[in-house]
C-alpha cells in the first residue's frame, strides 16, 4: 500500500495544507506551518455508500428538559464571563501569553469553586506541586478542598479522572499534555489535538467539566490554543499589557452565553482581585483635559465601559511617518485618517501619528470611530475636548456617521461617572438620560465644525 501523503498544518491556527510553506495562509503567521501525521486516516475502504449504517433516531425541537444548574464561583468578574457560572460538563478554553496570570486565575477559580461544594481537581504540567502549593499559600487559598495533580501523561490524567470522578477538572497547560498512542512530541499540533479532543469527550461523556489552559504562543514552536478553539463550548482569552495591573478576561465564543463578555482584574502582590466598576478604574488618572484625550462611551458584551483614548500627532522626521496603534485596529486607523483627508480636507501627510487606548484595554467596537476621530483632531490641533464629554459612533467611508446600538446604556454609564454632555451620530434611538446633553452630528464635516472650529 501506498504511504499515505503527509499533510501540513499550522501551529497558530491549525490550517491545513498539502505542502510546506513559510507562511501561513490562513492567518499570516511566519514560520507556523509544520508537518502532520493525521489523527487516523480511517479505513481505505470502498464509499461510505457501500455497507449500510444503522439509521439515527429524529426528534423534533420541543423539550421538557430544565437548563442546566450552573455553578457560581463567587468571583463575579469570572461568572459574568462565563455566562452566569459554570455550566457542567462544558469544556472550556482559557488562553493567553505566558505570564499574563492564567494559573493564578484558575487557581483561585478552583478554590472559589471547591469551596462552593463542587469536587475539583487541578492537574498542572507545567509546575512542580510545591511550587502550586506555594502560590496557593501566597494566595491564601490552602484550606480549599482542592485535589491536585502533577501529571502529563494523558492516559493516567484520564484513568484518575474516571476513578475520581470530580465535577471540575483543571488542566494546566493543554500543550504540556501528551498521549502515548500519537507519535509526535507534546505541544505539536497532532499532540495538542488529541489531547483536547480526548479531554472535552470525556467531559461530555462523564459529566465533568473541564477547563483547558493554552499558551499564545508567537514562534510556532508549540501549537496555540487556536487548534482547539472549535473543540471547546467556550474560549475565554486572558488579555492584558505586562506593565500594567489590569487584565482583562473576554469571553470570544461561549456556548452557554453571550460572547465579548470582559470580566477585568487587577493583579495585586495577593493574586487577581476583581474589577467591579472597570470605567471608573480606566478613567481614574485622567487630571486637566488634555489635546489628543477623548473618553469613549463603549460596550463591551453586556456592559458599558467608557476608556480613554489618547493620540499624539507630530511632524515626522521619516520620510514614511508613522501609525503606530495600541488597543485598536491599525487597519481602521487608516481608514479613519483617510475619511478625514478625503471627506473634510484634513491631510496627516508628513506626521507620524500614535493611537493609545488607556489601561491596557483592547478595543473591537467599530462605534469608536467618532472618538478615535476626535483624538486624532484633538492632537493635530493641539485643542482639547471639553472634560465632560463622551463620544461614540460610527464612521462611514461617505463621511456620514452611524448610529450604534445601546445608547442607552453608555448614556447612563457616562452620567454615572460625572460626565455631562455626549457626541453621538443621528439617527437611531435617541433616549433621554437624566442630566446628560446629547449633541447629535450628521457627519464627520459637521462634527469637525462644531467641535474645533474648523473643517
Ligand atoms: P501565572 O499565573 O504563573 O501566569 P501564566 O500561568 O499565565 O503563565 O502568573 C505569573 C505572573 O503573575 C508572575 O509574573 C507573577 C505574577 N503574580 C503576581 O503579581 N501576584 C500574585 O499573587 C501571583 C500568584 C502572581
Ligand atoms: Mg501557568
Amino acid at each position: 500500500m501506498a504511504k499515505s501523503k503527509n499533510q501540513f498544518s499550522c501551529s497558530a491556527c491549525g490550517n491545513i495544507t498539502n505542502k510546506w510553506s513559510g507562511r501561513c495562509d490562513a492567518c499570516g503567521e511566519w514560520n507556523s506551518i509544520v508537518e502532520d501525521t493525521p489523527l487516523s486516516a480511517g479505513p481505505k475502504a470502498a464509499s461510505l455508500g457501500a455497507t449500510k449504517g444503522r439509521s439515527i433516531p429524529l426528534t423534533d425541537l420541543r423539550t421538557e428538559e430544565i437548563p442546566p444548574p450552573r455553578t457560581l464561583s463567587g468571583l463575579a468578574e469570572l461568572d459574568r464571563v462565563l455566562g452566569g457560572g459554570l455550566v457542567p460538563s462544558s469544556a472550556i478554553l482559557v488562553g493567553g501569553d505566558p505570564g499574563i496570570g492564567k494559573s493564578t486565575l484558575l487557581l483561585q477559580a478552583a478554590a472559589n469553586f471547591a469551596n462552593k461544594g463542587l469536587k475539583t481537581l487541578y492537574v498542572s504540567g507545567e509546575e512542580a506541586s510545591a511550587q502550586v502549593r506555594m502560590r496557593a499559600q501566597r494566595l491564601d487559598l490552602t484550606s480549599a478542598p482542592v485535589q491536585l495533580a502533577t501529571e502529563t501523561n494523558l492516559r493516567d490524567i484520564l484513568t484518575t479522572l474516571e476513578t475520581e470522578k470530580p465535577q471540575l477538572a483543571i488542566i494546566d497547560s493543554i500543550q504540556t499534555m501528551w498521549s502515548d498512542n500519537v507519535g509526535s512530541a507534546p505541544g505539536s499540533v497532532s499532540q495538542v489535538r488529541a489531547a483536547a479532543h480526548e479531554l472535552t469527550s470525556f467531559a461530555k461523556r462523564k459529566n465533568t467539566a473541564v477547563i483547558l489552559v493554552g499558551h499564545v504562543t508567537k514562534d510556532g514552536q508549540i501549537a496555540g490554543p487556536r487548534v482547539v478553539e472549535h473543540m471547546v463550548d467556550t474560549v475565554l482569552y486572558f488579555e492584558g499589557e505586562r506593565g500594567h495591573q489590569f487584565r482583562i478576561l473576554r469571553a470570544v465564543k461561549n456556548r452557554f452565553g453571550p460572547a465579548d463578555e470582559i470580566g477585568v482584574f487587577e493583579m495585586t502582590g495577593k493574586g487577581l482581585a476583581e474589577v467591579i466598576n472597570p470605567s471608573a478604574l480606566f478613567l481614574s488618572d485622567r487630571g486637566e483635559p488634555t489635546p489628543g484625550s477623548v473618553v469613549f462611551a463603549g460596550i463591551e458584551g453586556t456592559r458599558p465601559v467608557l476608556t480613554e483614548l489618547q493620540a499624539l500627532v507630530a511632524p515626522s522626521p521619516h520620510s514614511q511617518p508613522r501609525r503606530t496603534v495600541v488597543g485598536w485596529d491599525s487597519g481602521r486607523l487608516a481608514m479613519i485618517l483617510a475619511v478625514l483627508e478625503a471627506r473634510c480636507g484634513i491631510p496627516f501627510t508628513g506626521l507620524d501619528v500614535y493611537l493609545n487606548v488607556a489601561g491596557g484595554m483592547k478595543i473591537n467596537e467599530p462605534a469608536a470611530d467618532l472618538a478615535v476621530a476626535a483624538a486624532l483632531l484633538s492632537a493635530r490641533e493641539d485643542a482639547a475636548l471639553p472634560a465632560d464629554t463622551v463620544v461614540f459612533g460610527e464612521i462611514s467611508l461617505s463621511g456620514a456617521l452611524r448610529a450604534v446600538g445601546q445608547t442607552e446604556n453608555r448614556l447612563k454609564e457616562a452620567q454615572k461617572l460625572g460626565f455631562t454632555t455626549a457626541i453621538a451620530p443621528k439617527g437611531g434611538k435617541s433616549p433621554s438620560v437624566g442630566g446628560m446633553a446629547l449633541k447629535h452630528m450628521g457627519d464627520l464635516a459637521t462634527f469637525v465644525g462644531e467641535v474645533f472650529g474648523a473643517g
